[in-house]
């Protein structure tokens, strides 16, 4: 049997690349021959992520040198429009420097299909140019499909890859299809969105984008966790108080109205991104770092959450009101473009969560997420019990709080450790002070894009970083009874744009006396 050290990459389909060897750095993951076939090409996420981050790809190399980008969508281009497009793309929102013949390279395999995702018509033509562009330039039939379209046009686009063929795999050739969040917007409809899926796709072609997982500093929980003897010996209810998870914007909702009525922040957030969080700060040791060991260890967490007896005391939800942000006066969230003037959808929400386990019995988990807070943070903050005696006069710890450790995620990424320290002088005062990891300090190599990542993985075929229907479905189970208890509720409270969100979260926290750190 191999030793651990020896024991060589495992990928997709539990295949054993030969190629890669774990110890030698220099080899990096290369995606094989293959094609991107992306829907919603002319939208948002593709013009700011999707197409800068398969540049970036590109550039670094990781592309293989036939590959090709297929762009799908209604609107009425030509191969050079979608071209010229996603050049002003890359040239705004690429990580790594512009270089022509890497760009030249990319655009030779660059295609536009136009038309309607309900057209069978247009998918005979997108089946056409994929056979073409697979014979010219040798994908190997491998093809991802990447739905960057409205979740309600899921249905019909699966639906259409079936009966054009596309979806067919072909003398050992992948099919893979990607998705974005939200995926549903209650367990009921998250279940026919994955039968939906399931009648196409088995399981583990799908590859379900939460973009949060892409980020170094959230792979980083896992790392700090397991690859530290440091840490997890405190890392239970011994020795933490409660946890708090934040992930707190500055904005607001921008021209997204159609998007986020109806689905308000608990959805849009909680569901995904900080349950995932919460999943990877409390899950047990995986036995190894693939798939299916990782993501078996988060549904073991979700599954194990529990909910509040009393929601009203547990939970709190707010909607901005006009206010000040950064020097500028905003609106609020009623007077945005496209919001109905009675709309009872949340832009603030907090829950206290339990975790049913022997680590971590009795420690609250308190997630909060809003939109036109005082600063754009994301973080994991551990926050540890007070020392249980402390041998100095009470006017000398008066400034001491608990010791913390702080994962940001973004921006400023690193870790924080607080804790106290004497203040110079003659007297024994103890304040708290901080010591701080920072990515940019410690790594010459800058961050790749959560998506580049993400995309790379999809080609590759890793899935560890995309949550699979288990979590998905565990997830709305722990938030639906929390929505419905909401919607009962009427009106959120208002909460003045550029502060800390709404006082009944603060009231939350103050009833456990504890209280949110400052943002
Ligand atoms: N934007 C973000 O930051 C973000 C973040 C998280 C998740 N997401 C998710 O990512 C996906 C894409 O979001 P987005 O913001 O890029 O949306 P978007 O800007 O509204 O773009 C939607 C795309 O779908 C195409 N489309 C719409 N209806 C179509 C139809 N009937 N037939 C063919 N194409 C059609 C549109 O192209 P034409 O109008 O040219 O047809 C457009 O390219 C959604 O699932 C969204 O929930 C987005």
């Amino acid at each position: 049997m191999s030793s651990p050290a020896q024991r060589p990459i495992r990928q997709t389909d539990g295949v054993v690349n030969p190629l890669r060897d774990p110890r030698d750095k220099r080899l990096p993951r290369v995606a094989p021959p293959c094609m991107l076939i992306l829907f919603g090409v002319t939208g948002d996420l593709a013009r700011k992520k999707l197409l800068p981050a398969i540049y970036d790809l590109a550039n670094r190399g990781l592309l293989p040198p036939g590959f090709s980008l297929v762009g799908f969508a209604r609107r009425d281009w030509e191969n050079q429009d979608f071209r010229a497009v996603a050049f002003e793309a890359v040239k705004e929102h690429a990580r790594t420097p512009f270089r022509e013949d890497v760009w030249e390279q990319l655009c030779a395999g660059m295609h536009f299909v136009q038309g309607e995702l309900d057209d069978p018509a247009a998918f005979d033509r997108l089946a056409e140019t994929v056979k073409e562009l697979d014979r010219t330039r040798g994908a190997g039939g491998n093809y991802a499909f990447y739905l960057s379209i409205p979740p309600k046009l899921f249905p019909v686009a699966t639906e259409q890859l079936q009966r054009s063929g596309l979806a067919q795999r072909h003398n050992g050739g992948w099919r893979r299809v990607v998705i974005e969040k939200p995926f549903g917007h209650d367990l009921a409809s998250a279940v026919e969105l994955n039968n939906l899926l399931h009648k196409v796709f088995p399981e583990e072609s799908i590859f379900r984008i939460d973009h949060y997982l892409g980020k170094e500093t959230v792979q980083n929980i896992l790392a700090l966790r397991f690859a530290n003897t440091l840490f997890e010996p405190v890392w239970n209810r011994s020795y933490v108080d409660h946890v708090q998870i934040t992930m707190a914007e500055d904005i607001g909702i921008g021209g997204r109205a159609g998007y986020y009525d109806g689905i308000g922040a608990a959805r849009d957030v909680i569901q995904n991104h900080l349950l995932q969080l919460m999943a990877l700060t409390a899950m047990e040791e995986p036995t190894s770092f693939d798939a299916q060991a990782v993501r078996m260890e988060k549904a073991k967490v979700l599954s194990s959450v529990r909910l509040p007896d009393d929601l009203d005391l547990a939970t709190a939800r707010g909607q901005y009101a006009a206010g000040w942000q950064g020097g500028v006066k905003v609106q609020g969230y009623l007077e945005e473009e496209g919001i109905p003037s009675n709309s009872t959808t949340e832009t603030y929400s907090a829950i206290k969560l339990g975790i049913d386990s022997r680590r971590w019995a009795g420690v609250p988990f308190y997630l909060r997420t809003g939109k036109r807070l005082c600063r754009r943070v994301t973080e994991v903050a551990v926050m540890f019990q007070r020392a249980p005696h402390l041998p100095f006069s009470e006017t000398d710890t008066e400034e001491l709080g608990q010791n913390a450790l702080v994962i940001r995620v973004q921006p400023d990424e690193g870790v924080t450790v607080r804790f106290g320290s004497k203040v110079p002088g003659t007297s024994m005062e103890v304040r708290d002070v901080n010591m701080d990891f920072a990515y940019g300090e410690s790594f010459t190599e800058a961050s790749p894009e959560a998506y580049e990542r993400l995309l790379l993985d999809v080609l590759i075929g890793d899935p560890p970083l995309f949550p699979r229907q288990e979590e998905v479905e565990l997830s709305w189970t722990i938030l639906d009874p929390i929505e419905a208890h909401w919607a009962k509720q009427g009106k959120p409270e208002q909460y003045p744009a550029g502060g800390y969100g709404p006082q009944s979260a603060d009231e939350l926290m103050a009833r456990d006396g504890r209280q949110w750190r400052r943002l």
